[in-house]
């Protein structure tokens, strides 16, 4: 990543910590571009004044639509490879069995008995998981969400709709929760959202998450278990036989689900077994971060290849697996404060508020990733109602968070911020680096480019180098960890530790 021949002769401070997994990061081709790009814009610039540098004060107005957008070119970031369709390409995207982290095995389905019963201390034990809103029906449970089968209706070909042999199959999901159930249509393997596939998905996390074992037998067990295994085999038939009728037999086993869910909903059970829990395992996390981006990003996913080539306005994501083990990392708690500064669609900003229950902000000015970040937050909130989770607060901010008062605000209080600056410019890192210098002790800011050079050390020369208050460590994300990128590459967690200087100055 660092090209710069300067860097590389220094002594190195930054520490590197071995990751759990034995892979091979590959070389990073578009680093490399990135890197050269970078050489090139910084040979341009003078590095004058940080607010009056080009980099900055060219940048496109977020209120204004980008008028010199163009399509991306492979060098870039690209938009993530979820697919908008539904998971006919499922080694497209990061599986939740195929995660890097060996430190979590929390999250497998194999043996729900066991993991059930494993209260994690994660997030912190203050955490209060239950959204009492969702399991009261006092506004009769009834809220504005996007249907699984509002997504599927506008793809279908208009010859398939024209067809009578394919009639509509609407089943309605009854979730963990006193809210309505959720619309979905069983055609099956035409459509955006697999919708067969996610409702047993979805009973298999539940299943797990809110039943007690005694609960689960009928659903799971390996004796009694009959109800999710209705639901497979239905499923199987369907497969090989996709008609009417096997999709008639397909919602009959959903109807099943839904009357033994309904029936330990009003006991109370979920409600208590969820009141016993303190957080949630990842794959619960990935499945409903996965349907709000299914129905608020996938149908306009395109929109974010706009943005002007070469500009801060690249855009990338860090995807759900990595953003994981930064939470393990920097051990982040439901009572902490999360800033995603350059918050895209809002995806980090979204987990953070749901596995972790903290209060979570993103500061974004791509218009475009703006819309789609106010439809996720729309969609999130709806589906956690869903899902009966209480979250922490979400809030996105549609802005420069060089410039925007309440981001900056949201910083001086934060925990842990990230910056997915892999492609910023030298100008824009120097004017988060003087940001940070605002942050509280102990605050970790985690970055894909490291704000502290290698071999940084602090000297009578550059004692006013904000990087002196940051203690750098260099991590590693692995195949599946990006959306732009195949490969691996590293990553950087600084501690805001102002004592270094102190020290220094003693
Ligand atoms: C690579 S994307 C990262 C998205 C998200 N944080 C993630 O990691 O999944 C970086 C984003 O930062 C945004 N950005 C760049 N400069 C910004 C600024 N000054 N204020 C707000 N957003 C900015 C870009 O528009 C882009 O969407």
């Amino acid at each position: 990543m660092f090209k710069n021949s300067r860097i590389k002769a220094a002594p190195k401070v930054v520490r590197t910590e071995q990751a759990p997994v034995a892979k091979k990061p590959q070389p990073l081709p578009s680093k490399i571009a990135f890197s050269a790009r970078r050489q090139q814009q910084i040979a341009r610039s003078n590095a004058s004044s940080l607010r009056s540098s080009p980099a900055i004060s060219n940048r496109s107005s977020p209120l204004t639509s980008p008028s010199e957008d163009h399509e991306l070119s492979s060098r870039h970031l690209q938009v993530p490879k979820r697919k908008p369709i539904r998971q006919s390409s499922p080694s497209d995207r990061p599986k939740f069995d195929e995660s890097d982290d060996d430190e979590d095995d929390s999250t497998s389905f194999e043996q729900p008995a066991q993991k059930r019963q494993k209260v994690q201390d994660k997030v912190g034990r203050k955490r209060q998981l239950r959204s009492w809103k969702a399991f009261s029906d006092g506004d009769g449970g009834k809220f504005k969400m996007i249907h699984a089968a509002e997504i599927v209706a506008p793809l279908r070909k208009p010859k398939a709709v024209a067809d009578t042999s394919i009639e509509d199959v609407i089943v309605e999901l009854q979730y963990p929760s006193a809210s309505q159930r959720e619309r979905y249509d069983l055609h099956f393997g035409k459509d955006r959202i697999d919708s067969v596939g996610e409702i047993i998905e979805i009973a298999k996390v539940v299943t797990e998450v809110y039943l007690t074992d005694k609960q689960a037998d009928p659903f799971l067990g390996q004796d009694n278990g009959k109800v999710i295994r209705e639901l497979e085999k239905a499923r199987n038939t369907l497969r090989k036989e996709p008609t009417q009728s096997r999709r008639e037999d397909f919602k009959k086993a959903v109807d099943d689900y839904n009357t033994a869910i309904q029936m330990l909903i009003q006991d109370g059970a979920l409600a208590k077994n969820l009141d016993n829990r303190y957080d949630l395992p990842l794959k619960m996390v990935q499945l409903i971060l996965k349907q709000v981006y299914d129905r608020a990003v996938s149908p306009d996913v395109d929109s974010l290849r706009k943005y002007e080539a070469g500009s801060d306005n690249v855009y990338g994501e860090l995807l759900s697996p990595l953003v994981d083990r930064i939470f393990d990392k920097t051990k982040i708690t439901s009572d902490q404060v999360f800033v995603d500064l350059g918050s895209g669609v809002g995806n980090v900003v979204l987990q953070a508020a749901l596995q972790i229950g903290c209060e979570s902000w993103g500061c974004e000015m791509a218009p475009n990733a703006c819309k789609l970040a106010k439809a996720q937050k729309k969609e999130f909130k709806a589906r956690c109602r869903l899902w009966g989770i209480a979250t922490g607060e979400v809030h996105l901010v549609a802005d420069d968070f060089t410039t925007n008062r309440p981001i900056q605000d949201a910083m001086k209080r934060a925990d842990v911020i990230l910056v997915n600056n892999e492609v910023f410019s030298s100008e824009l890192n120097h004017t988060l680096n003087l940001l940070f210098l605002d942050c509280k002790d102990d605050c970790k800011i985690v970055s894909l480019k490291s704000f502290v050079p290698e071999g940084h050390q602090i000297t009578a020369r550059n004692i006013g180098n904000p990087a002196n208050v940051l203690d750098v460590k260099k991590l590693q994300y692995y195949r599946g960890d990006v959306s732009w990128t195949d490969a691996g590459g590293d990553y950087y967690i600084a501690t805001k530790d102002s004592q270094r200087l102190a020290d220094f100055e003693r």
